[in-house]
């Protein structure tokens, strides 16, 4: 549980309290410590912070109010969505000096434009939300992430997630064409414009996009959809190697690169936890494997026939020994039993005891060469690890996380963390990757921002956050070391 030790009132003004207060209304700020505690810590249970009051502003006009006071106070503020960020993006110090600004009661879908293939919508709808009023509509918003029912799009913007269909559609910046932003002093920059086309000066959405709320606040976004698939089809395939699975990947691609939505690999360890640890899950096929490769394909075309096309692929695929077994789904419901199997590892592996998580990325083909390498690296830190890697193979993104060994207290093994990602950081190095692919800095990797990125890229980081934020009031402590 966090920590929910009273805030000295000498921290926060109490007669800024009291002005938050008037300001939102009923309902419209959170005080007890009951109730604010769970805003105060994060999903993965690696911060316990505290703070004063938690603000729930219900419109931008709201949230621009809340910055404005704060901002004469001097007293910070950290944005939150969802709070499920993997890295402790949105939990607020332990000293209580800082407020919870949750954007959960921006709710509303502004307009949907089939036509025009565009969603305006507030930065506090789920992402799940959000796909369901897009698919209302015979749309895609084609943004997946396991924590998609949580999430909420403001956040999922904020930290430019990334997730499942990355290979077909981009990371979430490539959704967005326009953004309402509350600026640090408390202005409004309505930025809502939905071109496709828009040389106007420096892109300043990109800015604020994955900038973890420390830039300015997002309120509402503008985003691209895609029309609706008529098919979609899924395949989970057994795999003797990772080799193998570069090699399907190339197979498919080669076969119809624009169906492919998605490559996701699943390591047997991974996948053992899952079937131990989620009820109602089961291995599709017949044999276990020592690899898996969740693949999925779409078309907006009724007439694809992407089931024959896959089978084709994959029998190909048998024959040169890259695929060991394989099921394609065959309804709406296999198809989503198979992503199950995929999505849950991240809760099976906080089932099974204490993880360390490297969200890292390498160039495609190095990830047979990454993955050998990295499991050494870890065994030889921690012996008896249960190495875990699964994830987004074909962005190159590789999930590749720890879990405690069986029997090892979890404060013993999470005193090892730091050692555990410099040893997996170290290859990563090696092969040209980022400590980062799509879970963002938050408080767990200023240090390695400043380490991996030190020199002029670093410099201009500080120099946009002191231009556009100087007195440091958004999200401290996030992104950049103080
Ligand atoms: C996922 O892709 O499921 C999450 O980004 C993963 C994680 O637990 O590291
Ligand atoms: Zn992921």
């Amino acid at each position: 549980m966090p920590d929910t030790a009273p805030v000295s009132a000498s921290v926060v003004p109490q007669a800024l309290i009291a002005a938050l207060g008037a300001a939102l209304g009923a309902g419209g700020m959170l005080t007890d410590s009951a109730d604010t505690a769970p805003y105060a810590t994060d999903w993965r249970g690696l911060y316990h912070g505290s703070t004063a009051a938690v603000l729930r502003p219900a419109s931008t006009a709201e949230v621009a109010e809340c910055v404005r006071l704060c901002a004469a106070a001097h007293v910070p503020l950290v944005p939150q969505g969802g709070n499920t960020s993997m890295v402790g993006g949105a939990v607020p110090a332990e000293d209580g000096s800082q407020l919870v600004l949750s954007l959960s009661r921006l709710a509303r879908v502004r307009a949907l434009d089939p036509l025009d293939l565009t969603l305006t919508i507030e930065a506090g709808v789920t992402l799940k939300a959000a796909q369901e009023a897009a698919e209302a509509a015979h749309c895609l918003l084609p943004l997946s992430i396991a924590s998609e029912g949580t999430a909420e799009i403001g956040g999922v913007l904020a930290t430019n997630a990334g997730g499942n269909n990355t290979l077909r559609y981009g990371n979430a910046r490539d959704r967005v064409l326009g953004l309402e932003v509350v600026l640090a002093d408390g202005s409004i920059w309505d930025g809502l414009r939905r071109l496709r086309k828009d040389n106007t000066g420096y892109c300043l959405r990109q800015l604020f996009i994955g900038s973890e709320g420390t830039l300015g606040i997002i309120t509402a976004a503008v985003l691209r959809l895609e029309p609706a698939p008529a098919e979609r089809i899924a395949a989970f395939a057994a795999l003797p190697s990772p080799e193998a699975a570069l090699a399907l990947l190339r197979r498919l691609r080669h076969h119809d690169a624009a169906a492919l939505v998605a490559f996701e690999y699943m390591s047997a360890a991974g996948l053992a936890l899952v079937l131990a640890h989620i009820p109602g899950t089961r291995l599709p096929l017949a044999e276990k494997a020592p690899h898996y490769a969740l693949i999925e394909l779409a078309s907006s075309r009724p007439d694809a026939g992407l089931a024959a096309g896959l089978e084709t692929v994959l029998a190909a695929a048998m024959e040169a020994g890259e695929v060991t077994d394989a099921a394609v789904s065959a309804s709406e419901a296999q198809r989503a039993s198979f992503w199950r199997l995929r999505e849950e590892h991240s809760e099976a592996q906080r089932l099974a005891g204490a993880s360390v998580k490297n969200d890292v990325s390498v160039p495609v083909p190095a990830i047979p060469e990454f993955l050998a390498r990295a499991a050494a690296a870890g065994a030889a830190v921690v012996p008896g690890i249960r190495v875990v890697p699964f994830g987004h193979l074909g962005d190159g993104n590789i999930h590749f996380n720890f879990v405690q060994p069986e029997g090892m207290a979890a404060a013993a093994f999470l005193a090892a963390s730091e050692a555990l990602m410099d040893a997996v950081n170290e290859v990563v190095h090696d092969l040209g990757g980022s400590f980062s692919a799509e879970h963002g800095i938050g408080r767990l990797k200023p240090a390695m921002l400043a380490s991996w990125r030190a020199g002029p890229e670093l410099a201009l980081m500080r120099r946009i956050k002191a231009a556009l934020d100087p007195d440091c009031l958004l999200n401290p402590g996030k992104v950049l070391l103080r």
